[in-house]
C-alpha cells in the first residue's frame, strides 16, 4: 500500500510505496478503508522532525491522526459495526503499565506514564494510507449525514474534551449553570470548531484572532452567531470591553504569550483552557506575583488539555451532526483545501487555509 510517510533517520518526507497491508488480528478487529485524513500543526511538526516516532521495525512513520473511514470487513465478534458503516478511529492507545490508572480505565488521554502510543504520532502508523485495522472499540460510528465533513470530528474532540471537563469544573460554583460568556482565542479549525460547540452549548461567544475582520474566518464566526474581533488593532482588553464577565476562555492559538495574556481579561470565577503545544520559545518576563494575586482574588482556574476520550469523540459526532443542520455552509467552508495522497506534501509544507485534507477515496 501507499502511505504518506516521514523518514526521521534521513530527515525526509515522501510517499512510501510498500507499507504492509494491515492484517485482521483479533475477532474484534475491523478493517477500514480511509476516506479522508486531515492535516494539522502536529503533522507539520512531525514533518519537520520536532517529534514523531516510527513503529518498531520501521524507518518511517505514516502520518495522519485526523481520520475518517468506511468499514470494509469485521471480525466474527464485532457486533456494532458492519461493512459500509462510517467511523472515526480514535488516536491514542493505552500504555501497558498495570499501575497507570488512566490507561487501565481506558482513558489513555490522561495517561500517567507517557508511554501511550498514538496513530501517526508515536509508535503507530497513521491514517494517510489505504487501509487500517484495529479493535472495533476504537472506531466511533459516524452517521451518513456528516460524510462530507467527517474528517472534522477529531479536531473537534479537542474542544469537546475541554468543555466536558470545563462543565465539570464549573459545577464548583454553588449557583449551577448561569448565563455564560466565552472567548475563543484563535480562529483555526480547533478554535472555530470550539466556537461552534460553545454556541450549541448556549454560550455567548466572541472569537478573537489575528486575521482581519474581512477574513473568511470572521464570516464563519458571524455565521454561527458569534462576535469576531481582530487582534490587528485590538488588544485583549479592547476585545473584552463590553462583553461583561468572561466566564470561559478557550485558547487555541499556539502562542504562549497570547495564552497567558488572556488571563488579564478572564472574569471572576472564570476558567482559562489551554489547548496549544507551543514548545520552547525562550524566556519571557512575567510579573508572576500580579498574575497569582489576580487569579486568587478572582477564584480563577487554569485547565490544560490534550487528546480525547471516547466520550469526547461521541459528543463531537453528535455536535458535528448538529452543526451541519444549523450552519451547513459554515461547516463546509472550514475545509479549504483538498489534496490527493500523492500531493500530501503540499498542505504539510504550506499551511494556508483553514483545514486542509487528504482525500484518500470517495
Ligand atoms: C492531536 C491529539 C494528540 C496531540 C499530540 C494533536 O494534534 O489532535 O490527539 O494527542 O496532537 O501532540
Amino acid at each position: 500500500m501507499k502511505g504518506a510517510a516521514v523518514f526521521p533517520g534521513s530527515r525526509r518526507l515522501g510517499l512510501a510505496g510498500n507499507v504492509p497491508e494491515p492484517q485482521m488480528e483479533g475477532p474484534q478487529d475491523v478493517k477500514l478503508r480511509m476516506l479522508q485524513v486531515g492535516v494539522c500543526a502536529t503533522d507539520r511538526e512531525i514533518a519537520s522532525f520536532v517529534f514523531g516516532t516510527p513503529p518498531e521495525g520501521f524507518d518511517y512513520l505514516v502520518l495522519g491522526h485526523e481520520g475518517f473511514a468506511e468499514v470494509v470487513e469485521t471480525g466474527p465478534e464485532v457486533r456494532d459495526l458492519k461493512p459500509g458503516d462510517l467511523v472515526v478511529p480514535t488516536v491514542r492507545r493505552p500504555c501497558a503499565d498495570p499501575a497507570c490508572v488512566a490507561c487501565r480505565h481506558n482513558r489513555p488521554d490522561f495517561c500517567i506514564t507517557g508511554l501511550y502510543r498514538e496513530h501517526g504520532i508515536v509508535s503507530m502508523h497513521g491514517f494517510m494510507t489505504e487501509f487500517v485495522t484495529g479493535d472495533a472499540r476504537y472506531m466511533r460510528p459516524v452517521p451518513p449525514e456528516v460524510r462530507e465533513v467527517g474528517v472534522l470530528v477529531e479536531p473537534l474532540t479537542i474542544a469537546e474534551k475541554a468543555f466536558i471537563q470545563a462543565e465539570r469544573i464549573q459545577t464548583r460554583l454553588p449557583w449551577g449553570k448561569a448565563a455564560a460568556r466565552a472567548v475563543v482565542a484563535g480562529a483555526g479549525p480547533v478554535g472555530l470548531l470550539g466556537a461552534m460547540s460553545l454556541r450549541v452549548r448556549g454560550y455567548d461567544v466572541t472569537v478573537y484572532s489575528r486575521e482581519p475582520e474581512t477574513d473568511v474566518r470572521a464570516d464563519i464566526a458571524r455565521a454561527i452567531g458569534a462576535r469576531y474581533v481582530s487582534a490587528q488593532g485590538n488588544t485583549p482588553e479592547q476585545m473584552a470591553a463590553g462583553i461583561g464577565n468572561i466566564d470561559l476562555i478557550y485558547e487555541a492559538t499556539g502562542s504562549a504569550h497570547l495564552a497567558f495574556g488572556m488571563l488579564n481579561v478572564l472574569g471572576s470565577n472564570g476558567l482559562l483552557i489551554l489547548t496549544g503545544v507551543p514548545g520552547a520559545h525562550g524566556p519571557e518576563s512575567l510579573d508572576m506575583g500580579t498574575l497569582i494575586t489576580k487569579m486568587t482574588l478572582k477564584n480563577q482556574c487554569l485547565l490544560a488539555t490534550v487528546n480525547a476520550g471516547d466520550d469526547a469523540f461521541d459528543q463531537a459526532i453528535v455536535h458535528l451532526t448538529a452543526f451541519c443542520k444549523r450552519w451547513p455552509d459554515a461547516v463546509r467552508s472550514l475545509i479549504t483545501g483538498r489534496f490527493t495522497l500523492e500531493q500530501f506534501e503540499m498542505p504539510i509544507r504550506n499551511a494556508a487555509g483553514i483545514k486542509n485534507i487528504i482525500e484518500m477515496a470517495s
